[in-house]
C-alpha cells in the first residue's frame, strides 16, 4: 500500500467513526428520553432509548413504552415480558435517579439465567413445590426450573414473552397476553391484562386482570428490582424498610413454605419498625440461612382485600428517595438481592453486584396450591381475577 492510499484509508477510517459516534450521541441524547431537571445537577439519567428495545422476537414485535407525569417523573416499559425498564425520580436534591435495576436494552433480557429484572411474572409468581399441584381432582406438572421447584412460571413463563401493548396516553400502557391452555403445564387460556400506570402523585400503578376457561391457578406479580440510591450506586444495606406485617410464611431449605404461618416479633425478619435491611441481614437464623438473607412471603392480610393497603415503606440512604407499596394481595415477598452475583452488564455499564437491589412483590403465598390453609390462589370459569398494587414515590429532606 503507497503512502498516500494509506492515508486516505486511515482518513476514511476516522471519518466512519466520527460518523457513528455521530449517530450514537444523537441516539441517545433524545430529549424526549432525557429528564434534567436539576439545574445542580451533574449527570443526568436518562430513559434507554425506545431504538435499543425495538427488535421482532418470535413474529411479534418488542418495543420501549414511555409514560410522564407533570412532576417530571418517567417509566420506561418493554412489552417483553411486560418489563419495567426504568423509573425516573427525582431525589432529596432534586437530581433525577434511575431507581430500577435491570437492563438498557432488549437483548440480555432475551437471555437466560434467573434475571427478572421488572418482570411481569406468571403464571404463577414465586414457587410451587416440586412443580406439581391436583385442581378439580387433576394433577398437573410444571416445569422443575428452580431445584426441585417450579419458580415464576416456569422456563418461559409470562417474562420471556411478547405481549400485546396499547399506549393510548402518556399515563397508561395496557400490556395483554393470551397464556394458551397447557402452555408451561398450567390448564385453561388465561386472557392476562396488566396495566400500568402514572398518576400525578408520583404512583406506578399495576392493575392486573385474568379470564380462564378451564380452573386454574395464577398468582400474578411485577418483579422490579429496586435501588433508591440508584441503580448501579452501591448496596441496599443501608436503606430502611419497614413492613406492615406481624407474620410470615417461614420456608424449608428449598424455599417452599412449611405452611405454618409465624409471628415475626423477635426474630430478625421482623420489620415492623424501619429498620436498615442489612443491619441484622447476617443474623444466626435458620431462615436467613435457607434464603442466603431475606427470602420470605410476609403476611400482610388472610385473604385479598377490597382496598389499597399500606405494605411496605422503603427509605434511600443517600438519596431521601422513599418508595411506598401498597396493595390488595395479601403478601409481599421481600427479597434483598441474595442471588445477584455481578453476572450480568446492567444500565450505565456497571454490574449487578450482590445486594445491589431488593424487590418487594405482592402477591398471593407461595406454593398456595398445595397449602390448604393459605388464601386460594384458584380462578374458574366465569369469575375475573383483578387485583391492583402501587409503588408510590416520595422524598425525604
Ligand atoms: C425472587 C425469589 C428468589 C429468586 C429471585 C430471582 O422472587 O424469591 O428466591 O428466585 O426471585 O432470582
Amino acid at each position: 500500500m503507497n503512502v498516500r492510499l494509506k492515508l486516505n484509508v486511515n482518513l476514511i477510517a476516522a471519518l466512519v467513526f466520527a460518523l457513528s459516534s455521530c449517530n450514537t450521541a444523537s441516539k441517545k441524547e433524545n430529549p424526549e428520553t432525557t429528564a434534567s431537571n436539576s439545574p445542580t445537577e451533574t449527570q443526568a439519567v436518562g430513559l434507554p432509548a425506545k431504538e435499543d428495545f425495538q427488535s421482532t422476537i418470535a413474529g411479534k414485535k418488542t418495543d420501549l413504552y414511555l409514560l410522564k407525569n407533570k412532576n417530571n417523573v418517567q417509566a420506561a416499559i418493554t412489552n417483553y415480558g411486560g418489563r419495567l425498564v426504568s423509573l425516573l425520580v427525582p431525589d432529596k436534591a432534586g437530581k433525577v435517579m434511575d431507581v430500577i435495576v435491570g437492563f438498557d436494552q432488549i437483548q440480555p433480557f432475551t437471555e437466560g439465567g434467573d434475571t427478572y429484572f421488572g418482570a411481569s411474572v406468571g403464571r404463577y409468581g414465586n414457587r410451587i413445590a416440586k412443580g406439581k399441584f391436583t385442581l378439580a381432582g387433576k394433577t398437573y406438572t410444571l416445569a422443575t426450573n428452580d431445584g426441585p421447584n417450579h419458580l415464576h412460571g416456569g422456563k418461559v413463563g409470562f417474562s420471556r414473552v411478547v405481549w400485546e401493548a396499547n399506549q393510548s396516553n402518556d399515563s397508561t400502557l395496557v400490556l395483554t397476553y393470551l397464556s394458551k391452555d397447557g402452555e408451561e403445564g398450567y390448564p385453561g387460556n388465561l386472557n392476562t391484562k396488566v396495566t400500568y400506570t402514572l398518576t400525578s402523585a408520583n404512583e406506578l400503578k399495576i392493575d392486573y386482570e385474568a379470564t380462564t376457561d378451564k380452573k386454574t391457578v395464577l398468582n400474578l406479580t411485577n418483579h422490579a428490582y429496586f435501588n433508591l440510591n440508584g441503580a448501579g450506586n452501591g448496596d441496599i444495606l443501608n436503606h430502611a424498610l419497614q413492613i406492615n406485617a406481624d407474620s410470615y410464611t417461614p420456608v424449608d431449605s428449598t424455599l417452599i413454605p412449611t405452611g405454618k404461618i409465624e409471628q415475626l416479633a423477635g426474630t430478625p425478619l421482623d420489620f415492623k419498625n424501619p429498620t436498615a435491611i442489612g443491619a441484622r441481614i447476617g443474623a444466626s437464623h435458620q431462615q436467613l440461612k435457607y434464603g442466603k438473607g431475606y427470602d420470605h412471603n410476609y403476611v400482610l392480610a388472610t385473604q385479598k382485600s377490597a382496598a389499597l393497603k399500606p405494605a411496605a415503606t422503603v427509605v434511600g440512604d443517600k438519596s431521601g428517595i422513599v418508595l411506598e407499596v401498597l396493595t390488595q394481595e395479601p403478601g409481599l415477598q421481600f427479597y434483598s438481592g441474595n442471588f445477584m452475583a455481578a453476572k450480568n452488564k446492567i444500565k450505565g455499564g456497571k454490574q449487578d453486584e450482590y445486594r445491589s437491589a431488593f424487590c418487594l412483590e405482592t402477591q398471593h403465598f407461595p406454593d398456595s396450591p398445595n397449602q390448604k390453609n393459605f388464601p386460594s390462589t384458584s380462578l374458574s370459569p366465569g369469575q375475573t381475577y383483578k387485583t391492583t398494587s402501587v409503588y408510590k414515590f416520595s422524598v425525604k429532606k
